[in-house]
């Protein structure tokens, strides 16, 4: 028997509702069409009843991506008539749509939120899920804070929502209060009783990660045997976030516990534009998608991916579309930095490499960051910050699409001064910058700024990347105003790539 799970994807709804997660129509939309082509079984789109605004983007995403061979469109609604007709509306261009009603089941909720009792939920369920059924066949129910509800009472729950006609049960750990085996065995005990009540359905779980858990009690809820997970991508969600769909493809693949239409190849695309879109980055070591989940710098881990890349990889990165990088610090390996100096087409052997080697892990152990200038540094034994390109000052000027900007720059002892103009203050800085300096061709690779404290005295850190050829370099500045900080950040970076250049072509 194939262990088949349906993956029921809610970034636009519980990931959006999140603080600081907000995302216009058109970006749900290109989010929705990003989900259909990973591969997701069905789309939460949103909560109809929530606001116009999300009504529109499900009909909107029920329109578009709800095609015959598209994936089920779903909209949630709580057990309330008037919620069920705003989801029922919302989809109703879909071709596969789901409502997705939901009740609180535990006490705490039916005393503490509603103050009514466990009989008027039964009932409101019911009807809640008959009227649902007026607008597709195709019905969820949800058992909201399963986690902390009486078993007895949502097994009594859950039969009269099947009975009603719900053909998907969902029961959720909505606070994230489970562990995982508490997880495994509350499940297992609604599905074997509801079983043994002749009754079936295919049971699903929604769990939050207040505890960091939520991978894990998910993986346990499908040991239990569920069918249907409900997941994010990147783990966004109500305060700690949803279950992370990428968390969970990867265990299901990797560890052969089951089988799902997901393209995992799409997965580092799909989170790049969720954290593009909604501004909020994965941290860096989140498992498969953070920056980390495949960088290798500690010298003994170097040498085995080297090697044998199982050493340190459980997963092929490739198959979920990240790569794996070795990065540079002073914990690095000689064999690893051997290699890396190849790349960069340099061939240093026996003694020199000693030096050299030597000479790195001293600068490495005064930085944060490495990059591909420290490396060459290193080979010449500078320690010294190169400073071709000396700033000077700079004005902006407002102009009626944009703004213009003087930047005054020492080059080779000589006063250099340029005018650019640009989208932004930012922008055209960084464009005279580049006249100044003839460094059309750097490329700006990421440009990050923010704000070291609250106030509006705070400084503003920036941190760039840029390239040129297959050399990159990085720039940081800190300082109170946030476009110097930025000019002067692009500054140290375009003066990292000219000592690179320098270094390759001494007599240009
Ligand atoms: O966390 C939760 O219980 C929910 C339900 C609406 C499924 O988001
Ligand atoms: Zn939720």
């Amino acid at each position: 028997m194939t262990n088949k799970i349906i993956i029921f994807d809610t970034t636009l709804r519980d990931g959006e509702q999140a603080s600081g997660f907000h995302l216009l129509k058109e970006e749900k939309l290109v989010i929705a069409k990003q989900l259909a082509k990973l591969g997701v079984d069905v789309i939460e789109a949103g909560f109809a009843a929530s606001s116009h605004g999300d009504f529109e983007s499900i009909n909107e995403i029920a329109r578009v991506v709800g095609t015959k061979d598209g994936p089920v469109i779903c909209a949630l609604a709580r057990a309330i008539e008037s919620d069920i007709d705003l989801a029922g509306k919302a989809l109703e261009p879909a071709y596969n749509k789901r409502i997705h009603t939901f009740i609180a089941t535990s006490d705490i909720h039916i005393e503490g939120k509603f103050r009514k009792s466990r009989e008027w939920v039964i009932e409101t369920a019911v009807n809640a899920i008959k009227k649902a059924l007026t607008y597709t066949n195709d019905v969820e129910f949800s058992c909201e804070d399963f986690g902390r509800s009486d078993l007895e009472y949502t097994v009594e729950v859950v039969c009269a929502a099947i009975k009603a006609g719900a053909k998907t049960i969902n029961l959720p750990d909505t606070v994230g209060w489970l562990t995982p085996s508490e997880c495994y065995e509350k499940v297992r005990y609604v599905i074997d009783n509801v079983r043994g009540r002749g009754l079936d359905a295919v049971f699903s779980v929604h769990n939050h990660n207040d505890f960091g858990m939520a991978t894990a009690t998910t993986i346990e809820a499908i040991r239990a045997g569920v069918r249907q997970v409900e997941v994010t991508i990147n783990g966004i969600g109500e305060r700690a976030g949803n279950t992370s769909l990428e968390e969970i493809v990867a265990i299901l693949k990797t560890k052969k516990l089951g089988e799902c239409n997901v393209k995992t190849e799409f997965i580092g695309e799909t989170s790049q534009l969720v954290s593009k879109l909604t501004g909020v980055y994965p941290q860096p070591n989140k498992a498969i998608v953070g920056k980390n989940a495949f960088a290798h710098e500690a010298g003994i881990h170097q040498d085995g991916v080297i090697k044998e890349k199982s050493t340190y990889e459980i997963m092929d990165p490739v198959d979920f579309g990240v790569e794996s990088v070795l990065t540079f610090g002073p914990r690095s390996g000689r064999n690893a930095l051997k290699g890396k100096y190849k790349r960069l087409g340099i061939i240093i052997e026996g003694d020199e490499f000693e030096s050299v080697a030597k000479r790195f892990k001293e600068i490495a152990d005064l930085k944060k960051e490495i990059d591909d200038c420290d490396l060459i540094m290193a080979v010449n034994g500078d320690y010294n910050e190169p400073e071709y390109y000396k700033f000077v000052s700079y004005r902006t000027i407002p102009l009626k699409d944009g703004f213009g900007c003087i930047v005054k720059l020492i080059i080779n002892d000589e006063k250099k001064r340029e005018y650019s103009e640009g989208g932004g203050q930012i922008d055209c800085a960084i464009k005279a910058i580049r006249k100044a300096i003839s460094g059309e061709n750097i490329i700006l690779k990421e440009f990050n700024s923010r704000s070291l404290g609250v106030g509006s005295d705070s400084y503003a850190n920036t941190k760039i990347i840029v390239a040129k050829n297959s050399w990159e370099a990085k720039g940081f500045s800190t300082d109170t105003d946030v476009v110097r900080s930025a000019i002067l950040a692009f500054i140290n970076g375009a003066n990292r790539i000219r000592y690179i250049e320098d270094y390759f072509n001494p007599s240009r």
